[in-house]
């Protein structure tokens, strides 16, 4: 038996890293899974890999358009919504902050934190009418501490973090069964780390090596599921002991 099984996902920035992993990680643990990502080729190649437990759609997440039609189209095919994982996110511009061109900044305050917005929003549309649901917010040990040159990034996870939490008292207090979590990983091996710097990145962590997507799936896991049914508003840091220096 899987720790989702009869559940319905949707997990956002799904064609690559972390978001893939957890979209597989979600369908071996029993659910339905809508994966969604901004690179159509991608994401298309991996629908046919994937099966027809799991439907890809193309989505920019900092559309609220985007959001309306991902969701309903979840509805439609799957039936329900019971989690939604929301991970698409982009790396800081790294410059200095009064290097950043405003433009850059709003993207990606956009990508990670309206995107993000918008995913609670809809889905918690959603669940609150059915009485349930886990939303899970992939922040970063970059929404908890600052980091050089990574300014507009760590005011868009800093962002993600507590926005996660006020979420969940909107959904606590109504008595709505609906849980909203962060996740919050240190150094992962995915294409949005600059592979020059791993050693640099692997000596800074405590644990003494980055880590990898599955790690970040794992908490995902556990969030989405009825394991973590007492858990809302919680920040789950999945770093290598990188925060607690
Ligand atoms: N890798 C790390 O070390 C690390 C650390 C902390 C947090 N994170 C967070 O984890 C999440 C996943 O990142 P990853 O490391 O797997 O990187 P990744 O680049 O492999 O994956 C990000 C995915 O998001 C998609 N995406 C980008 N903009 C989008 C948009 N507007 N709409 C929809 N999809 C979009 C990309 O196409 C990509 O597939 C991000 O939110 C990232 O900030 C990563």
């Amino acid at each position: 038996m899987g720790k989702l099984d009869g559940k319905v996902a949707i997990v956002t920035g799904a064609a690559s890293g972390i978001g893939l992993e957890t979209a597989e990680r979600f369908l071996k643990e029993g659910a339905k899974v809508t994966f969604t990502d901004v690179n159509q080729e991608k994401g298309q190649a991996l629908a046919a890999k994937l099966g027809d437990q799991a439907l890809f759609l193309t989505q920019d997440v900092s559309s609220e358009d985007g959001w309306i039609n991902v969701v309903q189209t979840t509805l439609d095919h799957f039936g329900g919504l019971d989690i939604l994982v929301n991970n698409a996110g982009v790396p800081p511009t790294t410059v200095s902050i009064e290097q950043v061109a405003l433009s850059q900044f709003k993207h990606v305050i956009d990508v990670n934190l309206v995107g993000t917005f918008l995913g609670i929003k809809h889905a918690m549309l959603y669940m609150k009418e059915h009485h349930g649901g886990s939303i899970v917010n992939i922040s970063s040990m970059g929404g908890i501490v600052g980091i050089a040159t990574a300014a507009d990034y760590n005011a868009s996870k800093g962002g993600v973090r507590l926005m996660t939490k006020g979420a969940a008292l909107d959904a606590a207090y109504g008595k709505y069964g609906v849980r909203v979590n962060s996740v919050h990983p240190g150094y992962i091996k995915t294409g949005m780390l600059p592979p020059e710097a791993e050693d640099m990145m692997a000596k800074t962590t405590p644990l003494g090596h980055i880590g990898q997507p599955t790690d970040i799936a794992s908490a995902c896991v556990y969030l989405a599921s009825d394991d973590a049914s007492f858990v809302t508003g919680t920040e789950l840091i999945v770093d290598g002991g990188f925060t607690a220096q």
